[in-house]
């Protein structure tokens, strides 16, 4: 799982964030509101991966806290130390997500907030692809991004250099769809992380599930 020698720019940026990262968005009521989504769905005990799972707050933590198993994987060593010490309960490996080999249909749901910021378009859309797969049928899908039209923007995000690459947010439905999964919710909203050099960002959280398993109610 090691990324040999040279650290990723995202390892960078979010290893230089560990902690601070969780109190900017720890009053994300969106975020929340996702969790909850999930946990209604869960079958007891479900198999959970969360992609860059960052400090393991408040995902993992709410996932296994209501009994799931979390296999939390994130790029950056900072936040893997952070969240293995949060949440002990969870399983966190330390990897580039892009690399990492995955079993498919072997999973009841997948988490990836706001993780594919520092990916190229092709490399966001081969991810999600790649996720469905992994989600037995019936699986679900939560995912949330900053749905804009940004292809290797420099900018500045709680005083870290950032390059940006995303959707707007159509396209990210549209990348879902194509991978195979039904989109059963979205939200968009705007949260304004609680850090001096933040500005409101629009976000969008979207849910959805691999059919061909026992049927999630929509909404
Ligand atoms: C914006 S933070 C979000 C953390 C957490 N998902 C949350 O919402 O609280 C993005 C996380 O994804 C991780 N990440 C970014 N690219 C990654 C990759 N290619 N593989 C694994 N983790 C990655 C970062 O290190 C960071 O911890």
């Amino acid at each position: 799982m090691a990324d040999g020698n040279r650290r990723s720019p995202a390892a960078a940026v979010f290893d230089a964030l560990g902690s601070d990262y969780e109190k900017a968005f720890a009053a994300s009521g969106a975020h929340r509101a996702s969790l909850a989504w999930l946990l209604e769905r869960l079958p007891p005990g479900s198999r959970v991966l969360d992609v860059g799972s960052g400090t393991g707050r408040p995902t993992a933590a709410t996932l296994t806290a209501a009994g799931h198993r979390v296999l939390g994987v994130d790029v950056s060593p900072v936040m893997v130390e952070i969240a293995s010490r949060q949440v002990p309960e969870a399983e966190f490996r330390c990897g580039d997500i892009r690399g990492l080999p995955l079993e498919d249909g072997s999973l009841d749901a997948v988490c990836v907030y706001f993780a594919l910021l520092q990916m190229s378009r092709a490399e966001q859309a081969d991810l999600v692809r790649r996720l469905a797969l992994v989600l037995r049928p019936g699986g679900l899908f939560a995912l949330a991004t900053v749905p804009l039209d940004v292809e290797g923007f420099d900018g500045v995000f709680m005083g870290q250099g950032v390059r940006v690459t995303s959707f707007a947010a159509q396209a990210v439905t549209a990348l879902v769809r194509e991978a195979g999964l039904t989109v059963l919710s979205e939200e968009s909203v705007l949260f304004t992380p609680a850090h001096p050099d933040a500005t409101p960002e629009p976000q969008l959280f979207l849910h959805g599930r691999r059919e061909g398993g026992e049927a999630a109610p929509a909404g």
